[in-house]
């Protein structure tokens, strides 16, 4: 029999523990404040309803019908479909990979929070001393010895989370999930009792209306929606796969989309008002000191915690306790979706072998992220993988299920358990909306890469992203062909 999760509310938490992450506490706020403010917030709920959640219930529909992990829930959708499962899990795969390498860096800065060991010039002691950062991505240098110690912690702790699969998970997230929600309530409070506070909170919410004539905006809404839900990356529907029969599939997914994007905007709070304040201490414009990404979490915030008028060493390590609980939820997501992808395939009833194998290869190719070079390569290949692989994948999911296969029986599918029913706009979403926006974001996308390098890198190093998502294809066409043992595939 397949395994469970413990209960409902285990399946719910788990999936807002993949939806939540690094991304909410550095990537929303930055995005809202500098699309529009408070004006972000519309084309934002539009992204969500309009794609996010639409997509989030195709991917739940599909892998509780089909009850099994993507390439295998794909390939009972049809044969020749197995190769998006696998393409998603490879994609899943190296953003696992490099995620665990920042967890890596948070859990180094948890203990030098104890002594705020990072001095007053945070940033160069993020770039020179705990990375020693080389000029370019083609100087790779040696292995950071700290930083590798950092990954491992990490994927012990992730092996250790999904250990027994669903119900160890279903254990662990009422860790991983609660924590930081109680964390990040510390942390708004702690910011909003802060000199300089509604200052930073002007920036952030300040709606600027116009801002929605900009087509950049809608697009930068719709990235980050698909990138917070965790959609396109095989996980929704592995986790959905794990639930009862009598599922209401419908509920959880506004359930869930709905807390992810409440996070997103409590941790803008936070973020925001200790904005204002390191504003109001050091004199700058709040706009100067608005960082995103690890900038953010390992230069910006641990100057803050600096300037903090009291216990500054314990809200150190809670900042850095919070985006570990954050992370290690998303990054276990992302490696039980390859797992349920092979035990699927394959039939494989020894679990722990598979955990660990995973880990170790997994740890293994991350050894090149701890590198002088790390950074850059992290840079590029979430670009990569975020943007283009994640964009294709939603893409050729809408695609295949929407135009090839029958839509309808999905959506009887998950209406047949779920309070709230989906009509036919549903199909109309998945056929006719969704994709030309996908189209035109991947469009522009190559555009852009054909105007200009990604960040100014050097073109042989963005080429790496092309190459990474060209070998995820073939390897995706080759696991496809190859013979799985899953009573499921030999009916097929
Ligand atoms: N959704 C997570 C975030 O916002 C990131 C993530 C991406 C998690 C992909 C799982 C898979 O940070």
């Amino acid at each position: 029999m397949r395994e469970r999760w413990d209960s409902r509310s285990a399946f719910i938490l788990a999936t807002i523990g993949s939806a939540i992450g690094l991304g909410n506490v550095w990537r929303f706020p930055y995005i809202c404040f500098k699309y529009g403010g408070g004006a972000f917030l519309i084309p934002y709920f539009v992204a969500l309803f309009t794609a996010g959640i639409p997509l989030m219930i195709l991917e739940f529909s599909l892998g509780h019908k089909m009850r099994a992990g993507a390439p295998t829930a794909f390939r009972a959708a049809g044969k020749r479909k197995e190769w998006l499962g696998w393409f998603a899990l490879l994609v899943a795969l190296s953003i696992a990979i490099y995620y665990a390498v920042i967890m890596g860096w948070c859990f180094n800065y948890f203990f030098y929070s104890f002594n705020l060991s990072w001095g007053n010039s945070t940033e160069s002691f993020f770039y020179n001393k705990f990375l020693n950062i080389s000029e370019s991505p083609f100087e790779i240098g040696t292995i950071k010895p700290t930083i590798m110690l950092g990954l491992l912690v990490c994927w012990v702790a992730i092996v250790g989370c999904i250990w027994r699969g669903p119900k160890t998970v279903s254990k662990v997230i009422y860790i991983t999930v609660l924590l930081p929600w109680v964390i990040l309530l510390i942390f708004v409070i702690r910011g909003l009792t802060l000199p300089g506070a509604l200052q930073g909170l002007t920036y952030y919410l300040t709606p600027n209306f116009s801002a929605l004539r900009d087509f950049e905006v809608w697009r930068n809404a719709y990235a980050q929606v698909f990138f917070s839900l965790s959609v396109g990356f095989g996980i929704l529907i592995a986790y959905s796969s794990y639930l009862p029969e009598r599922s209401d599939i419908v509920t959880n997914a506004f359930i869930i989309s709905l807390a992810n994007c409440g996070t997103s905007f409590l941790a803008g709070l936070a973020v925001f008002s200790t904005l204002g304040y390191y504003s109001f201490v050091q004199g700058i414009p709040v706009p100067d000191v608005v960082k995103s990404g690890p900038s953010l979490a390992f230069i910006v915030y641990p100057t803050i915690i600096n300037l903090l008028p009291f216990a500054s060493k314990i809200f150190g390590a809670l900042f850095f306790l919070m985006l570990i609980t954050l992370g290690i939820d998303s990054a276990f997501s992302l490696v039980e979706a390859g797992i349920a992808g092979i035990t699927d395939k394959w039939g494989i009833t020894k679990r722990w072998k598979i955990n660990i194998s995973f880990a170790i290869v997994a740890f293994l190719i991350g050894l090149f992220y701890t590198t002088r070079s790390g950074l850059y390569w992290i840079d590029i290949v979430d670009h990569f993988m975020s943007s283009f692989g994640l964009m294709i994948i939603a893409l050729t999911e809408c695609i295949l299920l929407g135009y090839m296969f029958k839509l309808s029986t999905l959506r009887a599918h998950c209406n047949l358990f779920s309070e709230i029913k989906i009509g036919k706009w549903w199909d109309i979403f998945i056929k006719f909306i969704i994709p030309p926006i996908l189209f035109i974001m991947i469009v522009c996308e190559i555009i852009q890469r054909i105007r200009a390098p990604y960040e100014g890198y050097p073109r042989g190093a963005e080429a790496w992203g092309w190459i990474l998502l060209i070998i995820f294809f073939v390897t995706s066409l080759i696991l496809m062909r190859t013979k799985g043992k899953n009573s499921l595939n030999n009916n097929q």
